[in-house]
């Protein structure tokens, strides 16, 4: 790796054990890592395997979260959603211990069904199912039908099914 060394010193300093088949969401800003496991649908209820740092030392983040989940790779729709909450965040996948993809998570145009308006008198928050749809703006969304827009608290959005 040309730009950095490992985040935060050399390998008797990994906090977080290496896993063996899954993904690694890195460089998620600090205190976002409970906001990727609710984005990814993990509260543990289902026996998944899941490692977690916070606030660990990092050289390109001030502090970073990083989330470890073992035997799960993500869908586009999950990276797009994290995206929103991480984005600097780099995505790893992980197979027989080796990273064998690395990519960076890109900010989509419009994120579709994830994010719940908190507008009530919204007409995707009424009875009769309309899919939510929300346009990405550079500092946060905006619902495509009634125009409220989100900045700070995204993640508290989230539809939780
Ligand atoms: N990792 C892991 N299990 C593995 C392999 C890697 O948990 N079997 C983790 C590493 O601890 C690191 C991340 O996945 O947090 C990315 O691994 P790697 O690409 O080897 O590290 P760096 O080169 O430091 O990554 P970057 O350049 O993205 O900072
Ligand atoms: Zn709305």
């Amino acid at each position: 790796d040309d730009h950095d060394h490992h985040d935060g010193n050399a390998d008797h300093e990994l906090r977080v054990s290496k896993i063996q088949d899954g993904t690694v969401i890195d460089h998620v800003h600090g205190g976002q890592a409970l906001n990727v496991l609710a984005i990814l649908g993990i509260d543990g209820s289902e026996g998944e395997e899941v490692s977690i740092g916070m606030n660990v030392p990092s050289d390109r983040l001030a502090r970073k979260d990083i989330v470890k989940v073992e035997g799960r790779e993500l869908s586009q729709d999950e990276v797009d959603v994290l995206s929103l909450i991480a984005p600097d965040a780099t995505i790893n996948i992980v197979r027989e211990y080796e990273v064998i993809e690395k990519h960076r998570v890109e900010r989509p145009d419009v994120v579709e069904g994830v994010l719940s308006c908190p507008n009530r008198g919204c007409i995707t928050t009424g009875d009769e199912p309309v899919t939510s749809r929300f346009e990405v703006l550079e500092d946060g969304v905006r619902c495509a039908y009634c125009e409220t827009i989100v900045r700070d608290e995204i993640a508290s959005l989230i539809e939780t099914n």
